[in-house]
């Protein structure tokens, strides 16, 4: 699943004049890419795709040009008098190289513009999005890793491929994510957000925790995981390494961040322990179980419809706190989340659970009816221990992410 909607395009949240460069290299998952021009035409984005030779063995011209909508750029001796590459280079507000292989960041690494489109990577000067692919042996090469170094000190942001099934029977780190993750990264790198947090280390908690009852049931809430996902997609596409602590979350893992799965209260906070150990900032958007029940080994029964169920639940910790008492001094910045039911009392029930749990922001929203919830848009209101009061009016979760991260970077600085 995506994070943005198609009809956020039209809402005027993604603006419709972007135009994105889409490079792809030669590798299997370079299939993968004609559904990265399907979402990115869905999200109203000017897209032009740009194949290398080896691509080219992989997909037909025609597939790219009939989803695109455009020619695609195939060499440097087409419109050889609008000097190809420049005129290409200097269109985008962002290139994406999904997939990126090995020896198309090998050339980029090293400046050579032997083809078409190293030509326009040397060019280019708006930002550059790389999703590598490529066998788990190839990835974690040396001679990879250090053109990914390169590549990324140069500013160009180069995600980790995901980990899974590969092109043979193999499996391990070097899948391409998600097509429409990528076009979501894609997008977000072509918005006016500088890489400002690159270097920051963020830990997001989302989704909702599961307490089992038994084998078959379970106490959870109704948290999506989507105001989580929206954030750390954010924060990707600014710079920052990203991990989020995905609780029952069913979307597709967010491009270019490390994912930890988890179900229970307790291994959210086992797997939040162990995440935040070097972390910046910490924002704890995951719904937690206050309760905790000892799960039966066994289904419960039902004696009799006559006879009501009682259930006895024991508290659990408070998450949000102990990373707040765990921490020395200012580091990480810590954001914790409030879902209400009261719209007029927002304001100061942020501020009272801002106290009560002495965190450094809290953003609050009201769920009245259960708002909020898997949708696309948020509202929200956000006050810090600094003083700040600020409201974050309806829009898309992703436009709220950028603003709580703006905050987060306006206060840490
Ligand atoms: N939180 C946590 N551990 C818990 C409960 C909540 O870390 N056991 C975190 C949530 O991730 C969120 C913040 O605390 O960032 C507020 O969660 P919320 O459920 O609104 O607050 P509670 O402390 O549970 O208070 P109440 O439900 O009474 O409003």
């Amino acid at each position: 699943m995506a994070l943005i909607p198609t009809t956020d395009a039209g809402s005027g949240e993604v603006p419709l004049t972007k135009k994105i460069l889409l490079g792809v290299s030669g590798g299997v998952a370079a299939y993968k890419s004609a559904e990265i021009v399907r979402r990115l035409r869905d999200l109203s984005v000017d897209v032009t795709v740009c194949p290398t030779a080896s691509a080219l063995k992989f997909v037909g011209e025609p597939t790219w040009a009939a989803l695109s909508g455009n020619p695609i750029v195939v060499d440097m001796w087409q419109r050889t008098h609008e000097v190809t590459h420049v005129s290409t280079a200097r269109t985008p507000d962002a290139i994406l190289v999904a997939p990126a292989s090995a020896d198309l960041m090998a050339r980029v690494a090293a400046g050579r513009a032997d083809d078409v489109l190293s030509a326009i990577l040397l060019m280019a000067r708006c930002p550059i999005v790389m999703a590598p692919a490529m066998h788990t042996e190839m990835w974690l090469h040396p001679a990879t890793q250090q053109n990914v170094t390169a590549l990324r000190a140069r500013g160009v942001l180069v995600l980790e491929p995901d980990s899974g099934r590969l092109t043979g029977p193999d499996s391990g780190p070097g899948r391409l994510p998600a097509p429409e993750s990528l076009a979501d990264i894609a997008v977000l790198a072509a918005t006016d957000k500088a890489q400002d947090l690159a270097g920051l280390r963020i830990v997001v908690s989302a989704g909702g925790t599961r307490e089992a009852l038994d084998p078959v049931r379970w106490i959870g809430n109704r948290s999506s995981g989507r105001m989580g996902y929206a954030i750390a997609a954010a924060a990707v596409a600014r710079g920052a390494h990203v991990t989020v602590v995905a609780a029952n979350v069913e979307l597709a893992d967010v491009a270019g961040a490390t994912t930890v799965a988890v179900g229970s209260h307790a291994q959210l906070a086992a797997a939040m322990a162990s995440a935040i150990a070097d972390a910046d900032v910490v924002l704890m958007a995951a719904a937690v179980a206050d309760y905790s029940s000892q799960a039966q080994a066994e289904k419960i029964k039902k004696p009799d419809l006559s006879t009501p169920l009682t259930l006895e639940l024991a508290p659990t910790s408070d998450i949000l706190r102990s990373i707040v008492a765990a921490r020395s001094g200012r580091r990480p910045y810590i954001v914790g989340f409030a879902a209400e039911t009261s719209a007029t009392q927002l304001q100061a029930l942020a501020e009272q659970k801002l106290l009560a749990k002495g965190c450094d922001a809290i953003v609050a929203n009201d769920v009245t009816g259960g708002a909020v919830f898997a949708d696309y848009d948020t509202s929200a209101v956000v006050v810090t221990a600094a003083g700040l009061v600020s409201a974050i009016p309806h829009q898309s979760k992703l436009s709220a992410a950028h603003a709580i991260l703006d905050i987060v970077q306006a206060e840490r600085s």
